[in-house]
């Protein structure tokens, strides 16, 4: 008898342990997997911040994204801007820091104008941006995007 309840014990201090210890890996897991949505709804206001390293690697992977996302058909191929803003010239329309264009990016110009990010009276556009954050299913694709559009900008100012 005594041994039966110090074995049931036992099973229950190893259950209470797995569910301890198993919301640690299963939380970094789901983290990884979070789409960029996800993250904009997962962190508090002005704290996102490129986690990737910026290496011609992540800027070359970035473009690529930056095409199969069809960003080029409104910014232009490299983009110089069709009829939406150029992405190398020196004016940033909401703002310039990591947080900002993630947000732009995922919930779109009328997204971040009703979060409170304002874009003052700078250059006029036919429409509003799209929100993309749904379609970039894996958020650290929208960072390799913003590293190859920080690169375009880089280059242009070096001209
Ligand atoms: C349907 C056209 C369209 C598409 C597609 C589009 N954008 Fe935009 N984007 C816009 C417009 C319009 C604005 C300006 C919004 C405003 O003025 O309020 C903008 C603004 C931006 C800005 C801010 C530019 C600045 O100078 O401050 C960035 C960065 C940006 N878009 C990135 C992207 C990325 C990355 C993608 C692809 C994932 C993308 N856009 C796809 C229309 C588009």
């Amino acid at each position: 008898m005594q041994k039966s309840v110090a074995c049931d014990l036992a099973i229950l201090s190893a259950v209470t342990m797995v569910a301890i210890i198993a919301p640690l890996p299963l939380g970094a897991a789901d983290d990884a997997k979070m789409s960029a949505i996800e993250r904009v709804n997962a962190t508090e206001k002005g704290t996102l911040k490129n986690p990737l390293p910026i290496t011609p690697e992540i800027v070359a992977e970035g473009k690529e994204l930056y095409q199969t996302k069809t960003c080029g058909a409104c910014h232009g191929a490299n983009g110089g801007g069709i009829h939406c803003p150029s992405l190398i010239n020196e004016n940033w329309i909401y703002g310039s820091d990591d947080d900002t264009l993630f947000r732009l990016v995922a919930i779109g110009s009328e997204g971040v104008a009703k979060a409170g990010y304002s874009r003052g009276d700078k250059e006029k556009h036919a429409g509003p941006m799209p929100p993309f954050g749904e379609a970039i299913s894996n958020e650290q694709d929208l960072w390799k995007i913003i590293a190859y559009i920080r690169s375009l900008k880089a280059g242009a100012a070096a001209k």
